[in-house]
């Protein structure tokens, strides 16, 4: 079965075609990162702009690398939501015009979900992971521990109740004098850095829950930062961020362990844009190893918004008989489909 999705939630325009949810033929992204850059962060109207620019040469795209024919398609996926409302609306649209033209079933996919089927994507020799399964989804917008009881079906366990993890590294990036996205630059600078050189919070750590809060670590980030600077004190930046990124993947961590033992479950997946964290995967790596779990996560390109996994998504629910209709409408807050 051919699928061809579409992914324009945020600052990312992207077509792919995937053939039976997993063997990716093409995944076509036009980042608009650096139009955003001097914004310090993704300005909503421009991203529509973009993305009204861009899609129709990417689905092009999309198509001809995988020397695939629009009449060879059996379905359209297209991200509904959660998302910035304009720029759903343009690939929800483009996805709505293709299925009424070339009658074809449209399929709309969930933002997060999608991250978590990115775990089903063929990468070169790994299994894909299989249900049931803990996944803790680290993205710009979103931060939640999930157990995926079988193919397309959710358990929420938790999720932040104030900044999404991958909002904490923008903003702390931000405060550091390093341009959007953050996550990037954090990541590499950390690697130089003292993750002992400051103590930040950590937030909800020991509290049992599933949900996490960032905020607290951010505004200690931000404080640290400037009471430095009042003192004339010149900060170390790759401390500072080792030790922010610390602080940030100990809680992570503790979840996420404390997640596979209450449920009793040995499986674990990592999915968003925060996954493609080195220090982040190794950590998750390393804990699955220490209790015996199996451990997953995308390749980083397959962690950043792409159109592939609204793919693998699109095509379990295609599986399950699921279509959408032409009056489909863009959700920009929508949680995750819980059967
Ligand atoms: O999943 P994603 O592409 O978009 C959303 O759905 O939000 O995630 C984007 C987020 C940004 O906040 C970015 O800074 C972060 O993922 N990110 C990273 C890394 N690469 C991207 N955060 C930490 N380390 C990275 N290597
Ligand atoms: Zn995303």
């Amino acid at each position: 079965m051919i699928l061809l999705g579409i992914e324009t939630s945020c600052d990312e325009t992207s077509a792919a075609v995937v053939k039976d949810g997993r063997h990716v033929l093409s995944n076509v992204i036009a980042s608009q990162i650096e139009i955003h850059q001097k914004y310090g962060g993704v300005v909503p109207e421009i991203a529509s702009r973009k993305h009204v620019e861009a899609i129709g040469c990417i689905v092009e795209e999309a198509l001809f690398e995988a020397d695939i024919k629009k009449e060879q398609i059996d379905g359209i996926c297209v991200t509904y939501g959660p998302g910035l409302v304009g720029a759903l609306l343009v690939g929800l649209s483009y996805g709505k015009a293709l299925s009424f033209a070339l009658k074809k079933p449209l399929i709309g996919v969930h933002h997060i979900e999608a991250h978590i089927c990115a775990n089903y994507l063929e990468t070169e020799g790994e299994e894909p992971i299989k249900p049931p399964y803990i996944c803790l989804v680290v993205s710009g917008g979103h931060t939640s521990l999930v157990l995926c009881q079988e193919y397309g079906k959710y358990k929420l366990l938790g999720q932040t109740k104030d900044d999404a993890c991958g909002e904490a590294y923008d903003k702390v990036a931000r405060a550091l004098g390093l341009p959007y996205p953050g996550g990037p630059i954090i990541d590499k600078i950390a690697k130089e850095g003292d993750e002992k050189a400051i103590v930040f919070p950590q937030a909800l750590i020991n509290d049992g829950s599933f949900d996490f809060s960032f905020s607290g670590l951010k505004s200690a980030v931000l404080n640290t930062l400037n009471k430095a600077k009042m003192q004339g004190i010149e900060l170390n930046k790759s401390d500072v961020a080792a030790s922010f990124q610390k602080a940030l993947i100990d809680v992570l961590e503790a979840k996420t362990k404390l997640a596979c033992q209450k449920y009793n479950i040995n499986r674990v997946a990592l999915a968003g844009g925060v996954s493609s964290n080195s220090a982040l995967r190794s950590r998750i790596s390393n804990m699955c190893q220490k209790n015996g779990y199996t451990f997953k996560v995308p390749p980083t390109y397959f962690c950043t918004d792409n159109a592939a996994m609204v793919c693998a998504c699109g095509y379990i629910m295609f599986e399950k008989g699921h279509r959408d209709g032409l009056f489909l409408n863009a959700v920009p807050n929508c949680p995750i489909n819980i059967d």
